[in-house]
């Protein structure tokens, strides 16, 4: 074996489920070079050894985002991840199918309801037909509109966002990242007439539903940054429409809640958010609640140097809103 090379273990997912019962990892070892991709060694593994294994992809330049797979448990791109920082990290390469999509076969998911969630978002513009385009040339815009749309153009509807939100997978509801980062870049569009109705819409249609974890930046190869531009959509969301909706009123309080006190006052929390009626009406649940947890019916103390807590606010405060 040339110095070049190293000796890599792959532990392949493979499922089919017209013949499998279940699914089922298969080794493969192959000599290569440490800065080999693995989407390379994946097809080195088709064309030599095993001619069943199935996966998608298509550019193999990091640009059509079809080969998005978990490498090692995280979402990747296989065509831009090597092999050599895998191995040294893990000692194996472990290739499994993107998460929150049903399984068609081995790496090959079910993409449908990641599309139909993005075609939900409305992902095109909607013009004001009082205002048409300027005879004989495009829509012109700013460099500094431009400039609002952050690093959404980047997104090369991958998905690895999608296979890394909890959201997602407790709710496939959920629009997902991709979709809300994608909503935000129209509702920034100077030349959109519909960003207030996209706002109010947005609100009943999962907005709230993201938990903030930051997963979907964690996993995005493009760092198109999906968590931040939904917390400015959370934001533009409130500013035109105020605290309407549950969602939207349980970050209002929480924000209040703890600037008054420096701790969270649970019930009040539950109070502001879901209001007196809310709160009689899920009367049950917080029973059982109070009976786990009666600490919870206690008003929190005042922290101490809760000076400190209000300038964090202070400059929350100050802080550049989104557009
Ligand atoms: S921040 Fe929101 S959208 Fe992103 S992964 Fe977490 S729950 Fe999903
Ligand atoms: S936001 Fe990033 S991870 Fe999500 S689909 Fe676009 S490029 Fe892929
Ligand atoms: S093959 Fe196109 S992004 Fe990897």
């Amino acid at each position: 074996m040339a110095n070049s090379t190293v000796r890599a273990t792959f532990d392949v997912y493979r499922y089919d489920p017209a013949h499998d019962a279940a699914p089922r990892y298969q080794r493969y070892e192959l000599d290569l070079a440490p800065h080999t991709p693995v989407l390379t060694a994946l097809l080195r593994i088709r064309a030599e050894i095993d001619p069943t294994l199935t996966l998608r992809y298509s550019c193999r330049s990091a640009i059509c985002g079809s080969c998005a797979m978990q490498v090692n448990s995280k979402s990747r791109l296989a065509c831009e991840t090597q092999i050599g920082p895998e191995l040294a990290r893990d000692g194996r390469i472990v290739i499994e199918p993107m998460r929150n999509q049903k399984v068609l076969r081995d790496l090959v998911v079910e993409q449908e309801p990641f599309w139909r969630n993005y075609d939900k978002i409305r992902p095109h513009l909607i013009l004001d037909p009082t205002k048409p385009m300027p005879e004989g040339r495009e829509n012109p815009m700013t460099p500094e509109q431009v400039e609002r749309f952050r690093e959404t153009p980047r997104c090369i509807a991958c998905a690895a966002c999608y296979s890394a939100c909890p959201a997602v997978e407790a709710d496939p509801g959920f629009p997902g990242p991709m979709a809300l980062a994608k909503l935000y870049r129209f509702v920034v569009d100077p030349r959109d007439q519909a960003h207030q109705d996209r706002l109010v819409r947005i609100q009943t249609d999962g907005l709230w539903l993201c938990l903030r974890c930051h997963l979907c930046t964690e996993a995005c190869p493009k760092d198109v940054r999906p968590s931040e531009r939904i917390r400015d959509l959370k934001e533009m969301a409130i500013a035109a429409q105020g605290g309407t909706e549950p969602g939207s009123r349980h970050a209002i309080g929480f924000k209040e809640n703890i600037r008054e006190r420096g701790l969270l006052s649970e019930m009040k929390l539950v109070r502001q958010t879901s209001g007196i009626g809310g709160l009689l009406g899920e009367a049950g649940q917080g029973l059982r609640m109070v009976r786990k947890k009666p600490e919870i019916l206690k008003r929190p103390h005042r922290i101490e140097h809760l000076e400190e807590v209000e300038k964090i606010y202070e400059s929350l405060d100050h802080r550049e809103a989104p557009p």
